[in-house]
């Protein structure tokens, strides 16, 4: 058991951070920090190594290229003044997110093509048999698949069948079930809040805890605390 004090900068740390339009990037971690996970491409440690371990499952795994992962607020700029030049606002506004909104300034996005000529703003990631023996294990491995076809009046982006976010395991799983997007879920943990009334699922319970000043929780060891980058944060307790 360990007492930690929950500290207002820390709610916008951690796998579940909700980065949108709304609730914007305030953390940007040093590329240091991170993790080469092939071709340049850099990720979040624990990201970096669940997408290696899908992949480790998946025949042909070679064939699936990362096309983006963690981008610096000059890359996004870039990306961004770039393709409005190129593509105009609609199309820019739609596919790239505004520098400080964007997941892959976070280092827990990974953008997946497969080999062959790759766009950079929309690689071609199909649901063919290598598409769907990743997206059938993402899951189980942390994995969403972060901006759906049904959920664009919510994401306020384009459907994106390349880009998947690291969410970490149960949430993930929870996620893809309930098909949620990543607002919904946050929204829907609400209904949990700390300590009365967890979200039970398998071995794990979930709680939601609103950010107050100088709060003090009792962490079991095996707890894992994220910030939702929004006004609290989401504790995940395996049940032993
Ligand atoms: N393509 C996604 C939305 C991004 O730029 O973060
Ligand atoms: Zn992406």
């Amino acid at each position: 058991m360990r007492k930690v004090v929950l500290k207002e900068k820390d709610i916008s740390l951690g796998n579940l951070i909700l980065v949108n339009s709304y609730y914007k990037l305030k953390r940007e971690p040093k590329k240091s920090s991170l993790q080469e996970f092939k071709n340049n491409v850099f990720l979040d440690n624990e990201c970096c190594y669940n997408l290696k371990e899908i992949l480790k499952k998946i025949p042909n795994q070679e064939e699936i290229i990362p096309v983006s992962g963690f981008r610096t607020k000059k890359e996004q700029i870039n990306l961004y003044t770039i393709s409005l030049k190129e593509n105009g606002e609609d199309f820019t506004k739609r596919y790239i997110a505004f520098p400080n909104t964007s997941e892959h300034q976070t280092g827990l996005a990974i953008d997946l093509g497969l080999k062959g000529e790759n766009d950079l703003i929309r690689p071609r990631f199909p649901n063919n048999k290598l598409g769907k023996q990743f997206r059938h294990l993402a899951s189980s491995y942390g994995f969403i698949e972060r901006y759906k076809e049904n959920k664009v009046n919510i994401t306020k982006i384009a459907a994106e069948m390349w880009h998947f976010r690291y969410v970490s395991f149960p949430h993930s799983k929870i996620i893809t079930e309930k098909d949620f997007c990543l607002e919904e879920y946050h929204d829907y943990l609400k209904q949990f809040p700390y300590p009365d009334k967890p979200l039970k699922y398998q071995n794990y319970e979930i709680y939601y805890l609103k950010y107050q000043k100088n709060k003090k929780i009792m962490l079991q060891d095996k707890d894992e605390l994220s910030g939702n980058n929004i006004d609290g944060f989401i504790l995940t307790r395996m049940i032993i």
